[in-house]
């Protein structure tokens, strides 16, 4: 035997998160050797004897290519159970799913669209109410909780949060979360383990549209949970069987192969943003810039202690005599598209894409506006990049 690989010992030989994307999970296939997970594309597994399987039954309970990929974010994001679901929806619907009627989540005030619709939409349908809070203020938020008299069960936040990417501490509201007994949820869509682990920061359950960042070449819709508590990672896995919103195991598949990747891309993707956030600021043309990672940006410090940097996406707004809809008529290189985290650039226009399940005034009052543009910064060359925004920016003057 060449040296010691086999799968249960690959954990003492690496030490780095880096190395734990590419071997981290269930390595390899301990049957054949083969140094990719297999596709078990099957519904169910023969039983040896009534009462005696060989450990998988049917495959919305547990198939072997979603457990390597359940694994594998498990042990990414620092948690004891990972789940994996058929979009990121699904995995907020999962989550959502150990609440009972009468029970209320607190959200921070930009949340993705989709988030806030289930709730407003199908949650309040079974009892389960929400209310939205600017999470980036703390005293705010306690003082919500504190007044709702219990019934707080959850709170659930993104930080960066989507589309303004403002921060939220999350340690700060871990612990007040804690202090009034109801869980703490993170959407870490936008950051993922590489940059951000909110499960270290204190949070219950941290979850993604792995569809994003983790999937990264736009080719698969999926979700995933991680918990770092047992008796949680038996009720989410309960509710995952039950209601049945499983990743199919092509797609698990997919979102391992794509994992292998993400320091690389995403350390490409933070360097493209660094750059065109920088541009975006000094350009006379532009009115903000919201991102993370400048220094002028709200929450910067307390984002800089709990991620390892801004994270790729940018929100902007043109100056008054520039007009957003033409500057998305004008993009050539990148495309007008909802989602993020693809290799690809991407320009949206949250208000009318994203975050349209959310009435207008409320988008008014948190500040999605009308002219706002967001950037999911792909790993494309940062100069033709910057060339594409500048033209369509030139393009979008209105005089
Ligand atoms: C932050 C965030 N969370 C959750 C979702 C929902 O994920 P999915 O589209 O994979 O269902 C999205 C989708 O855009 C998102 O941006």
């Amino acid at each position: 035997m060449a040296g010691d690989n086999s799968i249960s010992d690959m954990r003492k030989h690496y030490n780095n998160l880096d190395s734990a994307l590419i071997h981290g999970g269930v390595y390899g296939d301990i049957t054949t050797g083969a140094v990719n997970t297999p596709i078990y594309q099957t519904s169910t597994y023969q039983q040896d004897a009534i009462g005696q399987d060989r450990g998988w039954e049917y495959s919305r309970t547990g198939n072997p290519t979603r457990y390597a990929l359940e694994t594998l974010i498990a042990e990414l994001e620092g948690g004891v159970k990972g789940l994996a679901y058929a979009s990121g929806m699904a995995a907020i619907t999962g989550v959502l799913s150990i609440l009972k009627s009468g029970d209320k989540v607190l959200i921070s005030s930009n949340v993705y669209g989709g988030t806030f619709r289930v709730l407003d939409k199908v949650f309040v349908n079974f009892g389960i109410n929400y209310e939205i809070v600017d999470t980036t203020d703390l005293v705010a938020t306690e003082t919500v909780i504190k007044s709702s008299h219990g019934t707080v069960k959850a709170v659930l936040i993104e930080s960066p949060a989507n589309p303004l990417l403002t921060i939220t501490d999350i340690k700060a509201l871990a612990e007040i979360a804690h202090r009034y007994e109801a869980l703490f949820i993170v959407d870490n869509t936008f950051m993922t383990p590489y940059l951000q682990r909110p499960l270290e920061l204190g949070a219950d359950i941290v979850l993604h549209s792995a569809t994003k960042y983790i999937g990264g070449h736009s080719d698969v819709i999926a979700g995933l949970v991680v918990t770092n508590n047992d008796d949680l990672a038996e009720r989410l896995a309960f509710v995952q069987n039950s209601t049945g919103g499983v990743l199919q195991p092509f797609d698990s598949y997919l979102l391992i192969r794509s994992i292998k990747t993400l320091h690389v891309r995403m350390d490409r993707h933070v360097e493209n943003a660094e750059k065109i956030a920088t541009f975006l600021d000094n350009h006379d043309a532009v009115n903000v810039v919201y991102y993370p990672g400048l220094k002028s940006a709200q929450g910067y410090e307390i984002n800089q202690s709990q991620a390892k940097n801004g994270g790729a996406m940018i929100s902007f707004e043109l100056a008054d005599g520039y007009d957003a809809p033409k500057f998305f008529a004008s993009v050539n290189l990148i495309a007008l598209a909802e989602s993020l985290g693809g290799v690809e650039s991407l320009a949206c226009h949250p208000a009318s894409m994203t975050h349209a399940s959310i009435p207008k005034e409320i988008r008014d009052k948190v500040g999605i506006t009308d002219g706002l543009i967001r950037l999911s910064v792909g790993i494309e060359s940062v100069d033709d990049l910057i060339q594409d925004i500048d033209q369509a920016i030139a393009a979008a003057a209105t005089v």
